[in-house]
């Protein structure tokens, strides 16, 4: 399994991985411009199954989005992910990451915790809860 980066200029992988990812959401990444992401795919035999974006913002860095096929699921491939930006962000002078994720999707929580990311804040969105978390990149 390979995880390549992206150039931002032809998202067409990323959006499709996404559609397939969150398949009862409004496609999110649709129409956007992403001036301060990278992104990556996880490609298995050059077949796209998983993806990730971080945000480089100037003031602060965030993955805002990750994904895997379902075929492809409980094999590690979001933690590679997850440590790819985390890797790629240090490099870049970051000394912290943030994300939040559902907190009912334990799948995607559990992968954070175990690449080190902690507890940050709760926020609730109407019926939906949302657990910030961090990470610090030493
Ligand atoms: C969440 C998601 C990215 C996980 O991808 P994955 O490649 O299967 O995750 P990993 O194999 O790296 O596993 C990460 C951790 O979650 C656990 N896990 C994976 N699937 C799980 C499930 N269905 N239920 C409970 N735990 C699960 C793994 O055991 C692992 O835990 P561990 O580190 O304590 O051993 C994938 O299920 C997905 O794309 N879901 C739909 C989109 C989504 O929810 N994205 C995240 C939004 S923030």
């Amino acid at each position: 399994m390979a995880i390549t980066i992206q150039q931002t200029e032809d998202l067409q992988a990323i959006h499709e991985l996404d559609r397939a990812c969150f398949p009862g959401d409004k496609p999110s990444l649709d129409d956007k411009k992403w001036p301060t992401h990278v992104w990556w795919t996880a490609e298995d035999d050059g077949v796209p199954v998983g993806y990730i974006g971080l945000n480089l913002h100037p003031e602060v860095a965030s993955v805002t989005r990750v994904g895997v096929l379902a075929s492809a699921r409980r094999c590690g491939l979001q933690k590679r992910l997850i440590r790819t930006a985390q890797r790629y962000a240090r490099r870049h002078a970051y000394n912290k990451l943030e994300t939040y994720v559902l907190t009912e999707n334990l799948a995607s929580l559990r992968g954070f915790v175990s690449c080190g990311w902690k507890p940050l804040k709760l926020e609730i969105q109407g019926a939906r809860q949302f657990l910030w978390l961090y990470s610090v990149l030493t």
